[in-house]
């Protein structure tokens, strides 16, 4: 039928998660590409941040909750294509990873009307045959995602950064807070991935450039160990701290009392310095793409995508960690422009206004009128 193909601007796309650290940077790829977007989020009244990443009418929010299932059949009623993010890192109250990570997609994928395209963010080591809680439930979220919908596409992110991450941040306040940096998996080895080319890679798979029913395995072009990434975080905010690498008995058992230790402060304990045993027994595997992956081209150059590296980005945004912050007499070898995700090349389509390319003189340039 003539005109039966229809423009972004024509097709809603319902992405639970939308409200996270990964979700803002899929909300913006989606809406510069002029998709209407449906943020399915627990609260939908804290998600106004999100409004900025397109233009007026573009992004909504929903209420809808992985745990009632009358909730995500209310937000994918009208959905064309449904992408989840929705993931923890550790459990608390009902919030288990069994329901959220082993049911939670096949219930999405249940609900989605059967001709939209599916995204799952799933993650890197996922095995129904590890050890980690949050292994086995990834890969059981996989196995029921691909029994209801094997056309559904899976994305397996190594660790994420990005302005806002929660990891070289993580670390950053760590190094500035302890003179002792006690580190459990020091030597194992991860492949820091940008948040954007994630989102990049998600909002393709919705275009429908990307062969459907594949499990993609992304990683940024370096790979390091934990040790050197904090070494890393260290030489960038201008810190010296001994870094104390923890056999893994002793990891192990300081995981077991701040999962306790927290339990008993009712989630109370500052994020950055809680690590649980299921968190250990993550550690323990390195986090990279593996080779399978790499031959069967199921990687960002399966994608025609080139991966960023962290070197350009993360200092844009660990500066304020330095003693002296923006400040700093290195101030000068940092990136010029952070790419922060609510950097105005967000506004969405047919803005005109670019970051960096503001039309006055830099503060202490002189003026060239
Ligand atoms: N960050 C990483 O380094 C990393 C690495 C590998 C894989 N991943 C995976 O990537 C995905 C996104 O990670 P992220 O870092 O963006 O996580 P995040 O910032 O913690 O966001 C998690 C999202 O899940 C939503 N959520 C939590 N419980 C929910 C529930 N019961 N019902 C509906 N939504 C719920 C939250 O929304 P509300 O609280 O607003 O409802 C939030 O938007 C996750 O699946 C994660 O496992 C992340």
């Amino acid at each position: 039928m003539i005109g039966a193909v229809r423009t972004p601007a024509q097709q809603l796309v319902t992405v639970f998660g939308g409200s996270g650290f990964l979700g803002r940077y899929v909300v913006r790829a989606l809406a510069k590409r002029g998709y209407r977007v449906l943020v399915a989020t627990r609260r939908p009244d804290l998600a106004g941040h999100l409004q900025p990443l397109g233009v007026v009418g573009q992004i909504h929010a929903v209420q809808a909750n992985l745990r009632y299932p009358e909730s995500v059949a209310h937000a994918v009623a009208k959905a064309d294509h449904v992408i989840n993010l929705v993931g923890i890192l550790q459990e608390s109250g009902r919030q288990s990873f069994d329901s959220l990570q082993a049911d939670g997609p096949r219930l999405i994928a249940e609900a989605a009307h059967r001709d939209a395209r599916l995204v799952h963010v799933s993650a890197i080591g996922a095995d129904a045959d590890s050890a980690s809680l949050y292994a086995r439930s990834k890969a059981a979220g996989e196995a029921g995602l691909l029994s209801a919908r094997p056309d559904a596409t899976i994305m397996r992110p190594s660790i994420l950064f990005g302005p806002g991450d929660s990891f070289f941040t993580r670390f950053a306040a760590l190094c500035r807070a302890l003179p002792v940096l006690p580190l459990a998996g020091a030597d194992t080895r991860f492949q820091p991935v940008y948040a954007g080319d994630v989102a990049e890679a998600i909002a393709k798979v919705i275009d429908g450039q990307v062969p459907v029913g594949r499990i993609f395995e992304l990683g940024g072009p370096e790979v390091r160990t934990l040790r050197e990434l904090v070494q890393y975080v260290l030489e960038t905010t201008g810190r010296r701290r001994l870094i104390l690498p923890l056999s893994w008995r002793a990891a192990r058992l300081q995981g077991s009392m701040m999962g306790a230790l927290d339990k008993a402060m009712l989630g109370l304990l500052p994020d950055d310095l809680v690590i649980t045993r299921d968190q250990v027994t993550l550690l323990e595997r390195d986090n990279v793409v593996s080779p399978e992956a790499v031959r069967d081209g199921r990687t960002f150059e399966g994608l025609g995508m080139v991966p960023t590296g962290y070197q350009g980005i993360v200092p844009s945004y660990l500066v304020r960690f330095r003693k002296t912050g923006q400040f700093d007499g290195k101030r000068d070898a940092l990136p010029s422009a952070t790419p922060d995700v609510l950097a105005p090349d967000s506004a969405g389509p047919g803005s005109g206004f670019h970051p960096g390319q503001a039309a006055g003189p830099a503060i202490g340039q002189p003026s060239s009128r």
